[in-house]
């Protein structure tokens, strides 16, 4: 057993450690992070929301995310991209790379990315993120996006229905560490790819780790199941696949799921 003691984030402290960009907000708990960002989506681009635990945590495709209180990062990023660029699934891998370069700089473990946003560590989801916008009226550039994230930190109770999948840094890393380090390093190193989204500067890491990429997995859509071959991730962040029939596939519909 490891010793256990008080992790408190507090905005001072965060605030400190993250480039000014950022706007922190901690509250000792609410529903979803991005459900109350999502409502005060007026407040300044860079305003980060996070708390400590959350009593209807949000994944994709309408799953719950389980944020036990004391143990996760559940933290969304208030962004207003002014760009036509299929912003959501770029700040979305961007997401997940920052995540898994903060993970593996603090922990020293080594973590694969799941298309599009899951990340892995020892074959178990240590995070997943939600990205949700909000569109200009009569256009598709978004007004408002929101970029939330769900890190499982420390080691916690698995409902059974997550039992077999999710893991925690704590578990394999083998150490308990404050998650405010975790967090400023996320946030930090989120900002950096941000900036240059454009550019793709998040890219060759996210390929680099990617869990799918040489892999036969199952593709499981709306409509439809089938198995495939990944090919690779284009410059749009979606996934490329050839499915049994030959026919070359690009994916990159937020209800598309895959599975190794
Ligand atoms: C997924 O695994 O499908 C995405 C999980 C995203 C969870 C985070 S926790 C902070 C933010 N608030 C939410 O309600 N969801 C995201």
């Amino acid at each position: 057993m490891h010793m256990r003691w008080n992790d408190e984030i507090t905005a001072e402290e965060l605030q400190r450690e993250v480039s000014p960009f950022y706007g922190i907000r901690v509250f000792p708990a609410l529903d979803s992070t991005n459900t109350w960002l999502m409502e005060h989506a007026d407040l300044p681009e860079g305003t980060v929301v996070i708390a400590d635990g959350q009593s209807a945590g949000r994944g994709r495709n309408g799953r719950a995310f389980h944020s036990p209180a004391g143990c996760g990062i559940y933290l969304s990023v208030l962004l207003k991209p002014d760009s036509r660029m299929a912003v959501s699934l770029l700040v979305t891998a961007a997401a997940a790379a920052a995540c898994a370069q903060a993970a593996e700089e603090i922990y020293g473990v080594s973590c694969q990315i799941k298309w599009l946003n899951d990340v892995l560590c020892g074959g178990r989801k240590i995070a997943g993120i939600l990205c949700e916008g909000r569109l200009r009226a009569g256009s598709d550039v978004p007004s408002a996006l929101v970029v939330g994230i769900g890190i499982n930190v420390h080691a916690f109770e698995r409902p059974a229905e997550i039992a077999d999948i999710a893991g925690s840094l704590e578990e394999f890393a083998g150490e308990r560490k404050p998650r405010r380090i975790l967090a400023a390093r996320f946030l930090n190193c989120f900002l950096q790819y941000y900036e240059k989204l454009e550019r793709r500067t998040f890219l060759p890491f996210y390929r680099a780790h990617s869990a799918v990429i040489g892999k036969r997995v199952t593709v499981i859509g709306s409509r439809e199941a089938y198995r495939a071959d990944v090919l690779g991730i284009d410059r749009d962040c979606r996934l490329e696949v050839r499915r049994d029939s030959g026919e070359t596939v690009y994916l990159s519909s937020g209800e598309i799921s895959i599975r190794l």
